[in-house]
């Protein structure tokens, strides 16, 4: 039996829209232009061009305006940079995402510094992560922001709690980091080179997995009780991986249907241990679009000088 809370992303996801449904409507009664985010898909990788169509059609079911940029994987870094310089200076445009990752032999950093850090959506250019750093954000991280607002919607206590992170990403470890110490949890960064990994897991009171490897946190990382956020989505394509993982609740119709099951970080059997989990698909993934919205309306407020 089952008895841990699932903190599913949807609910939450639909209550920030909803604030931002409404901030879009104040732009409009003040006689002013809707928001608007540029996207720019580099390359054929099918998960970035479904999480980029999903993030421009939430767009337009939430009234902010946006134009998706697709770009062959041959694209070179100074043409990309030519485009960004074009869409940083376009006073149209609100909100500039990249999207991650890049195809192979572009630099990724160069790529994201060249970003207007005022309209830098995603929260990742290094002046919106100093600013994160200092406590006074601008846009935070679409990721760890929406995971923050999982907790404190769900009521779920930060303060004074330790806080576990697996996984030193620039996108998801470091800034989930900060805004949790800003919080006044105790917090730990763990990653490959960490010893006793499910020694220093167990202490967490909130632990958040976020390393790209199918089900690698089970039970024994997880003090009972603890609340386990999944930021992983790993496509398992390997038969008797999924065997070795779900046993007898494989879902071999979706399987067999798609070649692959979408699985998290997190082993399923962590439901028996944990006092809540975010659920894969259908957890962190709903927030981290939300976050993005909200930071495309942050922008155009800022820069129709309507918001700090
Ligand atoms: N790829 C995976 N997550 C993200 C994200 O939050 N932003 C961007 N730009 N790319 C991603």
């Amino acid at each position: 039996m089952c008895a841990a809370r699932i903190l599913y992303g949807k609910p939450v996801q639909e209550a920030i829209l909803e604030e931002v449904r409404q901030g879009v409507e104040e732009l409009a009664a003040a006689g002013l232009r809707a928001p608007k985010l540029a996207a720019l898909l580099v390359g054929d990788d099918p998960a970035s061009a479904i999480y980029v169509r999903s993030k421009t059609r939430m767009c337009s079911e939430t009234g902010l305006d946006s134009e998706a940029f697709q770009l062959p994987s041959s694209t070179s870094t100074e043409e990309l940079l030519k485009r960004i310089d074009e869409l940083n200076h376009d006073a149209g445009v609100d909100g500039i995402l990249v999207q991650l990752p890049l195809p192979e032999g572009l630099d990724t950093d160069v790529v994201l510094d060249a970003v207007d850090p005022a309209k830098d959506v995603d929260g990742i250019h290094p002046e919106n992560v100093g600013l994160i750093v200092q406590g006074r954000p601008r846009f935070v991280t679409c990721t760890p922001g929406g995971i923050i607002e999982l907790l404190e919607r769900n009521e779920i206590e930060i303060h004074g709690k330790n806080a576990v992170i697996i996984g030193r990403s620039e996108i998801v470890g470091k800034p989930m980091a900060m805004l949790l110490m800003h919080r006044h949890a105790t917090v730990t960064i763990c990653h490959s080179r960490t010893q006793d990994l499910p020694g220093v897991a167990r202490a967490a009171d909130i632990l958040i997995v976020a390393i790209g490897r199918d089900a690698m946190v089970t039970p024994e990382f997880v003090k009972p009780g603890a609340c386990v956020i999944d930021v992983g989505i790993n496509r398992v394509a390997d038969r008797q991986r999924v065997e070795e993982i779900f046993g007898a609740d494989a879902d071999w119709q979706k399987f067999e249907d798609r070649g692959y099951l979408v699985v998290g970080d997190v082993h399923p059997a962590v439901a028996e241990v944990a006092g809540a989990f975010t659920p894969v698909p259908g957890g962190v993934g709903p927030l981290t679009i939300g976050m993005l919205l909200a930071n495309t309306l942050r922008s155009a407020r800022r820069r129709l000088g309507v918001g700090s």
